[in-house]
């Protein structure tokens, strides 16, 4: 497939999990894709150098999404290094679990840095550059909509904030022919749901899966791939549940 044949993409936190196999597919349909990542120094490198020998171009920027500037600094050296940027993809995120009894207000404000502002700038930065056709995919929950289980009440929050800032975006956007969109993964077999569901009460997670498994990472670049190509050219604003129908 050749898709995304002459187009650039960010994608961040695109070492691993759900962004590395966005990584994976948006090369294989024939971007140029650079990705942030900030402890997965070595999955990025093996990561550039798989995509390298299957025919792709990659590259691996170290940016932590809660530093302004660094996400300021992977946008501009994305364009400096492929010459433009036609696909965004907010991927990156953390989720710091706890009650509001004992939650501290630090690791509320990193939850907003990296889930929410970060994001938000990495937009900002971006569609300085993006043409007509461009691409803002962001990368949500079904948490912003349904949360089955305690001590997630801070991550639905900032998962309900990416949710409305893509609708906004999406006005915002849609006179200069870019979409907005947000795909919400539900129960994805990744090291972040791992921790979610060995957490006290977290066998609740894979209970509602109307297809009664866990998705795969590929499954949600799938999506990925079809809103960053011009096949969804009329679609904007979407709020797209990859789920398994955990919330149907
Ligand atoms: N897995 C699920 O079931 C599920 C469900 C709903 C939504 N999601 C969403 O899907 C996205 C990917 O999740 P995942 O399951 O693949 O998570 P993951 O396995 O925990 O991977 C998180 C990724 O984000 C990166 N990251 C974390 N903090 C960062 C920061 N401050 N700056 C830049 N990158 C950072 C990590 O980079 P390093 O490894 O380099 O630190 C890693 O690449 C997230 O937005 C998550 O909220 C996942």
């Amino acid at each position: 497939m050749t898709r995304l044949k002459n187009k650039v993409a960010l994608v961040t936190g695109g070492a691993r999990g759900i962004g590395a196999a966005i990584v994976e597919r948006l090369c294989a349909e024939g971007a140029a894709v650079a990705f942030t990542y900030v402890t997965a120094k070595q999955p990025a490198e093996a990561l550039v150098k798989a995509i390298g020998k299957a025919g792709g171009v990659a590259l691996a920027i170290r940016a932590d999404s809660g530093d302004a500037e660094a996400v300021k600094a992977a946008v501009a050296e994305t364009v400096e290094v492929f010459g433009r940027l036609d696909i965004l993809v907010n991927n990156a995120a953390i989720e710091i679990p706890g009650t509001i009894d004992s939650y501290p207000l630090e690791k509320f404000d990193r939850m907003i840095a990296v889930n929410i502002k970060g994001p938000f700038i990495a937009a900002q930065e971006a569609v300085r550059h993006m043409k007509e056709g461009g691409r803002i995919i962001n990368i949500g929950s079904v948490s912003s909509d349904f949360m089955p289980v305690p001590e997630h009440a801070v991550y639905a929050m900032t998962k309900g904030a990416v949710a409305s800032l893509t609708r906004g975006l999406a006005r915002d956007l849609g006179p200069r022919g870019i979409t907005v969109n947000n795909v919400q993964p539900g129960r994805v077999e990744t090291d972040l749901l791992r921790a979610i569901s060995s957490a006290p009460g977290g066998e609740k997670v894979r209970e509602p899966v109307a297809l009664k498994r866990l998705g795969k990472s590929e499954e949600v670049a799938s999506l990925v791939a079809y809103l960053a190509s011009a096949e969804s050219s009329f679609v904007t604003g979407a709020n797209m549940k990859v789920d398994g129908g955990a919330s149907a």
